[in-house]
């Protein structure tokens, strides 16, 4: 096990009407102006914004409003965002919505006391020094921003998708009502159930050795998360699901999964690259990669992917040729895919394949990525063409 350093600052109400604690919450939090960050027009059709503006109401609170983030958040909202906090003294930023409304709100965050371009940030040029405290409330449990380090943010110069990390923009709480999340449309939920999946592959598969305790933690996270997704596809409204799928959005990317092991993460930054491009959904954008990640590096630990295989997937282990088992164990998985109607390949998404050599090069940009096995642009490009049929 590698040394570590562990920090989950993020308090979480969970539970069925725990938006009705948002305004004592950002009290404690010391806010007084807040900035009600979130999508627009879905806020107000599933009901949450009255019942958001009335808790608020109720604590004394002043809220200024800026709508309008779309997934795959852009820059020059957060940048719109910036000014209007700066105008308006805000000193609290509420997002109600998804990864794609926390990671916008985070960036304006740490734009705001910043001297500068809040891009410098994702572009590596500068370091945050401080941040307006943030709080949530989740809409969609899938990229675990809402007690996470990290914000990924669009710039439309380019579409280049970047992440930022500091524990400066962990939220100070978030509200997490599961019954929030029956009015995902399938796709979206189904999206969001395997970025939480592979929330946990970029850890699992690690050549660390000695971490057995996260190991096991992870296969347990792992069939929970696929248990559940199963219920939810054929009843949407299961609570118990809802309810575990949430609270597992929120382990799988806290940090707690990862400690003391080497993360992979190439994965997610392939995903990235075709996100930016065609605004396709980061879920879907993963179905899509995954499959086809595994199979080009699994011979660098057969005996890891076999594993994963027998206790994550079920498959029956043939000890002789370990190799057959984790190729079945990756089939099973992209059939569980396919059975949530997600795309598992560019043609399954209607996805064109004429700019793959661009996609790789995007992603290289800065180095090669992954741990688990280095990904060169010839890796990155091999992947992407398999998973373009
Ligand atoms: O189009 P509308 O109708 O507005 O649909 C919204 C939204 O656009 C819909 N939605 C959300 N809650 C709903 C709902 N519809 C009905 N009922 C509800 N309760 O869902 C659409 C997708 O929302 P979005 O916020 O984009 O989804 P998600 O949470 O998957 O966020 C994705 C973004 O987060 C980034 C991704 O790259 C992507 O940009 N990530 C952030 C991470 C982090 N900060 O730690 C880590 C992740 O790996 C990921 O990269
Ligand atoms: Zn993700």
């Amino acid at each position: 096990m590698e040394d570590f350093k562990f920090l989950s600052s993020t308090k979480i109400v969970f539970g069925r009407s725990s938006e009705k604690e948002l305004g004592k919450e950002i009290l404690e939090a010391g806010g007084h102006r807040v900035l009600l960050h979130h999508y627009g027009k879905i806020t107000h059709d599933i009901g949450l914004y009255d019942k958001v503006v009335s808790s608020l109401a109720k604590a004394g609170l002043e809220v200024v409003d800026l709508d309008g983030v779309m997934p795959n958040p852009r820059l020059s909202l957060a940048r719109k965002g910036i000014e209007l906090v700066r105008r308006e003294k805000i000193d609290f930023i509420l997002a109600v919505g998804g990864g794609s409304v926390i990671d916008s709100a985070k960036t304006i965050a740490i734009g705001v006391p910043y001297d500068g371009d809040v891009w410098d940030f994702y572009a590596g040029k500068a370091v945050a020094a401080k941040a307006l405290p943030i709080g949530v409330v989740l809409t969609i449990p899938a990229t675990g921003s809402e007690a996470s380090d990290g914000a990924v943010i669009t710039n439309e110069d380019g579409m280049y998708k970047r992440p930022y990390h500091s524990d400066l923009i962990r939220p100070r709480f978030a509200v997490m009502n599961p019954e929030i999340t029956y009015t995902l449309p399938r796709f979206q939920s189904m999206a969001g159930g395997v970025d939480i999946l592979t929330h946990v592959f970029e850890r699992y598969f690690t050549h660390t050795t000695g971490v057995e305790l996260t190991d096991e933690m992870s296969e347990g996270h792992m069939r929970a998360i696929v248990s559940s997704l199963r219920t939810i596809n054929s009843n949407p409204n299961d609570y118990t699901a809802r309810a575990n799928i949430m609270w597992g959005g929120t382990l799988a990317h806290n940090g707690l999964l990862g400690t003391g092991r080497v993360e992979d993460w190439g994965s997610h930054m392939i995903a990235h690259e075709i996100g930016a491009k065609y605004d396709l959904a980061h879920g879907a954008t993963l179905s899509i990669v995954f499959p086809s990640w595994m199979r080009y590096v699994y011979r660098e630990d057969v005996a890891r992917f076999a594993r994963f295989a027998v206790n994550v997937w079920n498959v029956r282990p043939d000890y002789q040729d370990l190799e057959k088992t984790a190729l079945e164990g990756i089939s099973r998985m992209e059939e569980f895919f396919r059975s949530l109607g997600l795309p598992t390949s560019f043609r399954d998404a209607n996805l064109p394949t004429d700019a793959l050599d661009e996609l790789a090069t995007k992603c290289v940009k800065d180095g090669p990525v992954g741990n688990f096995r280095k990904l060169y642009k010839e890796d990155v490009i091999a992947i992407l063409s398999a998973a373009a049929e």
